[in-house]
């Protein structure tokens, strides 16, 4: 993997997906974008250019950052896979859905005294898509673990083929702090105390260039 330095094109998603159901309900997660928009504005600072593929947040994307607004994962699917040829460094920040509805009802479902069962498939993982299609791009996953953080998250550094993962513990979802641990390829783990997501977001871009 050559050094990246200087200026580099971060590509960074952020948000948790929405899978729609019908026209107006879908199922999504609790993620507020609040880590993946820390990230880019610690990249935009650190004098790098950002591309943010976001879906939709209460925040207010920083300045100079290109935004690409998208709303289920298969939209941001497709919006990495524009972009990614461009980009030096990907962030997976984004919570994405790992399941959608087989079918959307093209009209709002009606209500009945029936249980109502929705069945739902597998969405494309984009971080092992990008593992399996990368040249010189460095890879950044986060992992969400609730138990045996360091065994999971090291197991999806290898299965997505990412050069960092960012581990974290679902306390963080919704949370202006976050605890995490940096596990990467070369087998060096850095554990951060808890903080606030801009503080982990600038060291996290420090480790990245670094990388
Ligand atoms: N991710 C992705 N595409 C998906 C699901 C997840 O790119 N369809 C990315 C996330 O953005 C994150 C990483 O994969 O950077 C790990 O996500 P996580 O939810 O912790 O793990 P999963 O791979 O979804 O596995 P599991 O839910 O079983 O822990």
């Amino acid at each position: 993997m050559p050094a990246k330095t200087g200026k580099l094109t971060f590509l960074i998603t952020a948000g948790g997906t929405r899978e729609y159901i019908d026209p107006v309900r879908f199922i999504s997660n609790a993620s507020t974008g609040m880590m993946g928009y820390a990230l880019a504005q610690a990249a935009i600072e650190a004098g790098h250019k950002v591309t943010l593929i976001t879906s939709p947040t209460a925040l207010i994307a920083p300045k100079g950052v290109k935004v690409v607004n998208v709303e289920t994962s298969a939209q941001m699917f497709e919006a990495v896979k524009a972009n990614f040829a461009r980009c030096d460094v990907l962030v997976m920040a984004a919570a994405v859905s790992d399941y959608t509805p087989v079918k959307v009802s093209k009209t709002k479902i009606k209500k009945t005294n029936a249980p109502l069962t929705i069945k739902l498939k597998p969405t494309t993982d984009i971080l092992k898509w990008a593992g399996q299609h990368k040249k010189t791009q460095l890879l950044i996953g986060f992992a969400l673990e609730d138990k045996n953080i360091l065994t999971r998250a090291r197991g999806k550094l290898k299965s997505k083929n990412a050069d960092m993962i960012i581990a974290n513990t679902p306390a963080a979802i919704g949370s202006a702090k976050s605890q995490i641990t940096i596990i990467s390829k070369t087998g060096a783990i850095i554990e951060l105390p808890k903080a606030s997501k801009n503080m982990l977001a600038g060291k996290i871009v420090k480790v990245i260039t670094q990388l």
